[in-house]
């Protein structure tokens, strides 16, 4: 045999192995099986279906504990000279939010503020799910749609208050007009955590499908950003025949072909990107630094949560800078050369603190961290849902210009085989419906309104 040969021969083998390699991680793997398992203490029992009313009434005795600590937290570190928020929460944006909560903001005045829409626990698989459930006044001559909407970390049901008139108020020129049921996330807020491992997006996917059976709906649309997308992703998976539409203000995509995809891209950007959108696409590496100066807290939060949340669980002032910071480099990026983090520009500390408030009061920022750790477990992260496609469920994309990652038109479809609605938006972040109510209205009604007026055949 020649020298030629051997190369050839070689050459096959190692293109063959690479194949052998690279072919899974292309193709799209298997649907995984998700079991209903039971998240409650002790054994399952049988469940109770009732839907509880449910208001939120904190006691005296946590509110007078929580200003104790407000008024006898040790004094912060200094900050370094005119750093503004580029080594985390600045201390002194940090004095004038604990100073506002403990002379202006009045929690009786925002409970009532919280109870103003309807809200319920009911038990699923062992866990008390804590939602709201509003329905539209006025349905005369129209359609009533049920609309999930799913929040994210460090987020809350909260988000959506602002929201929640239009989308449950007839607008013009729409003949129809949503329902939503907007719940808290197992471990968030007023619903219970799991007590063992395995609470990921699927297993949290698998409750709100029940809760929305529960509520006795069987077709329904949904919406999320941050986590919430990640959980309306893994819903229109599993769900196909029961989501009519998904609507999404994060709608990143992290397949292999995708990153392949942008990374090709990146010799000749202006031949696949779109002019106003290459300086967010490239240069890769000042995307993947800027990735990597952002997400610290989520390597953390995906390994040692337990640990950090001691110390968020303890101190008030310590869980609102953990949060807060994000509020600020996550609504704009450039909010970190602001001396007041941008934060005025678009929240009131009043509605910033609220957020706040259902983390404190719940003493679930343990437990909300934690999300990350079994979203990022081996068993989980080796089911692959990233790679797996929203097939025929209609999509639409909110694209926020300052969201954390962006994903260019030309890789949605990687995620999105039938993604029918796409809206970019300038002035928008990470928390759309929060600091952009009426701009996320609109956009859920636009993309719904699309799906609405689809022919609807047979299902296949
Ligand atoms: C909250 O609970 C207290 C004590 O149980 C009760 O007196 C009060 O009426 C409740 N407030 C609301 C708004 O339900
Ligand atoms: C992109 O960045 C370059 C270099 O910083 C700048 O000159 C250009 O104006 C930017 N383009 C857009 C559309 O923002």
């Amino acid at each position: 045999m020649g020298s030629i040969n051997v190369t050839f021969v070689l050459g096959l083998v190692v293109a063959g192995l690479g194949a052998y390699m690279i072919y899974p991680m292309l193709s799209t793997p298997p649907v995984p099986k998700v079991e209903e398992k039971w998240w409650g203490a002790g054994k399952p029992t049988k469940e109770d279906t009732r839907i509880r009313d449910f208001k939120i009434n904190v006691s005296e005795d946590v509110l007078k504990d929580l200003h104790h600590r407000l008024a006898s937290h040790l004094p912060f570190q200094e900050p370094l000279e005119d750093v503004k928020q580029h080594y985390g929460m600045n201390a002194n944006l940090l004095k004038k939010i604990v100073d506002h909560w403990k002379t202006k903001y009045d929690w009786r005045e925002r409970e009532k503020f919280f109870n103003q829409y309807p809200q319920f626990k009911t038990q699923i698989q062992g866990l008390d799910i804590h939602f709201m459930h509003v329905k539209p006044k006025q349905t005369k001559g129209l359609k009533v749609l049920p609309l999930l909407l799913v929040h994210g970390w460090p987020g809350s049901f909260r988000e959506f208050y602002e929201a929640i008139p239009a989308l449950t108020t007839p607008q013009k020129d729409r003949d129809f007009v949503f329902e939503v049921v907007v719940p808290s996330i197992p471990g968030y807020g007023f619903s219970d955590a799991a007590v063992r491992p395995g609470m990921n997006p699927a297993a949290i996917g698998v409750i709100f499908k029940n809760l929305m059976s529960r509520l006795g709906f069987n077709k329904y649309y949904i919406q999320g950003g941050d986590w919430g997308s990640m959980i309306v992703h893994v819903m229109s998976v599993l769900y196909p025949d029961r989501v009519i539409g998904v609507h999404s203000n994060m709608c990143f995509v992290n397949t292999p072909i995708a990153n392949i995809k942008m990374f090709m891209a990146s010799i000749y950007p202006s031949f696949f990107v779109k002019e106003e959108h290459i300086n967010l696409t490239y240069p890769l590496s000042r995307i993947y630094s800027y990735l990597l100066l952002e997400t610290g807290y989520m390597h953390l939060q995906a390994t040692k949560p337990d640990t950090v949340g001691v110390a968020l669980r303890d101190s008030p002032v310590g869980l609102a800078a953990y949060i807060l910071e994000k509020f600020t480099t996550w609504t704009n990026k450039e909010w970190k050369d602001l001396e007041d983090g941008g934060l005025p520009k678009k929240y009131t500390l009043t509605n910033l603190l609220d957020n706040v408030m259902v983390y404190w009061l719940n003493r679930c920022i343990t437990t909300s961290m934690r999300l990350y750790s079994e979203a990022f477990s081996g068993e989980y992260y080796g089911q692959h849902w990233d790679r797996l496609p929203v097939k025929e469920v209609p999509s639409g994309c909110l694209r926020a210009r300052h969201e954390i990652a962006f994903s260019p038109d030309f890789v949605l479809g990687e995620k999105y085989e039938n993604l029918i609605h796409l809206e970019d938006y300038d002035n928008v972040g990470h928390f759309a419906a929060y600091e952009e109510p009426d701009l996320f209205t609109k956009d859920v009604y636009n993309f719904v309104d699309k799906v609405e007026k689809l022919p609807r055949g047979p299902k296949k």
